[in-house]
């Protein structure tokens, strides 16, 4: 009799094939055809890498085999097979309940890796997927920004009567309409949700993005014409670590680039509507104050719910400054909140802002006697550290 083994599968139906998982794999045991991603079981080592970087959850896919699915199986299927009927053989070293017991050992890699705050609230995954997305109303599409070479828009969804549960953090898959070259559906694009859990006014539970022009972009050009009254196929909802804590005192340290701020501005929403008091500390960097999303709402929130650092990096009449430059002007507050174990630091933006953040952290906690890189991963395994740049 065949040994039970573990199984690491790609859901086909949820996975939005950006193939994060794929680059992230430090052994190429992910791979690609025009159908589906799938996991490689004689390379798989379970090392975890794939699964904090997935944006659906669709790579967290376990299976007890006793003979694993092929790679040609896993490129035909549809959906996910469901778990088999797999018995403990006399030879293996698994005792009581074989499933569980591999499935606790799959998941338990997952530590030290992006965690939600302990506090955060259960986010709902997977609701609705490509064949089965919600359908939402557009109820408005406005321009957040005057720069006529820069349109970022702040387009309203209204989910009707599909419940779509979503928590400040989260994101939602866009399908455009039509096919490709081949015939097939497009496939979901992600987008992070800019509005509060109970919609963009309290318990109206519509959806809020902020979108991005971007030349030749399929969905950002779909999602930035859209006109009000017209109905947008909508998967998701996706992400369960990029969360708000729920404690009321707890402080957050925001650090954004232009569309990264859509999360910030659902936090910020949140925040004042449970009338947290901990308070917030805002870097965000855009390329002038008539290209930042949001600038005008902004200027209203009050110092003492969100202190705000708006960086520039095109002002005619200044140097380039992006937000680690501000950071490091701004180093003997940030390194207070450092040493506040109540502080969460989330990161949203370009991916390239990371390196010139980690280095700014790396200066600051250095000027207390710190040392970033542990700071940082006790901040993460304590669910306090969270970055999604793209
Ligand atoms: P710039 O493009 O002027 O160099 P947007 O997405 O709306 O263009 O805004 C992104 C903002 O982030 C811009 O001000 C952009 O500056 C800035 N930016 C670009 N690269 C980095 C980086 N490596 N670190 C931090 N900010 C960056």
């Amino acid at each position: 009799m065949n040994k039970a083994v573990k199984q690491h599968l790609i859901d086909p139906e949820i996975c939005i094939r950006c193939y994060t998982c794929e680059m992230t794999c430090p052994i190429g045991a992910i791979e690609h055809d025009d159908n589906n991603v799938v996991v490689n079981a004689d390379v798989c080592n379970f090392c975890m890498d794939c699964i904090p970087v997935c944006p659906t959850g669709s790579i967290d896919e376990w299976r007890v085999v006793t003979t694993p699915y092929t790679l040609e199986q896993q490129y035909e299927m549809d959906e996910l097979p469901e778990q088999e009927e797999v018995e403990a053989g006399p030879a293996d070293d698994i005792d009581a309940d074989p499933i569980a017991a591999l499935l606790a050992e799959a998941h338990k890699g997952a530590g030290g890796k992006a965690k939600s705050p302990r506090t955060a609230a259960k986010p709902a995954i997977n609701l609705y997927n490509l064949g089965k997305p919600a359908k939402m109303t557009v109820q408005g599409n406005y321009r957040l920004t005057d720069d006529p070479d820069h349109d970022v828009r702040h387009i309203i969804l209204d989910p009707g009567a599909s419940p779509f549960p979503v928590l400040e953090g989260q994101s939602v898959g866009i399908i455009p309409p039509g096919t490709d070259a081949d015939g097939n559906a497009f496939l979901p694009r992600l987008y992070s949700v800019s509005s509060p859990r109970d919609g963009e006014r309290p318990g109206y539970h519509n959806i809020s993005l902020t979108v991005k022009r971007e030349e030749k972009g399929l969905a950002s050009n779909y999602l930035c014409d859209l006109k009000q009254g017209e109905i947008v196929d909508v998967t998701g909802p996706f992400g369960a670590t990029f969360l708000m804590p729920s404690t009321p005192d707890a402080h957050l340290l925001l650090i954004c680039t232009g569309t990264g701020s859509a999360p910030m501005r659902a936090f910020t929403m949140q925040r004042q509507r449970a009338q947290a008091t901990g308070g917030m500390t805002m870097f965000f960097g855009a390329r002038t104050p008539q290209s930042l999303p949001y600038f005008g709402p902004l200027k209203k929130i009050p110092e003492s719910v969100l202190k705000q650092h708006l960086v520039f990096s095109r002002l005619p009449d200044r140097d380039k400054e992006y937000v680690q430059d501000r950071m490091i002007a701004e180093q003997d507050g940030i390194a207070a909140l450092l040493q506040n174990d109540k502080t969460h630091i989330y990161i949203c933006g370009l991916r390239g802002m990371e390196e010139g953040v980690e280095l700014a952290m790396t200066s600051i906690a250095e000027s207390i006697g710190e040392q970033w890189t542990a700071l940082r991963d006790a901040m993460r395994e304590d669910g306090r550290y969270h970055v999604e740049t793209y």
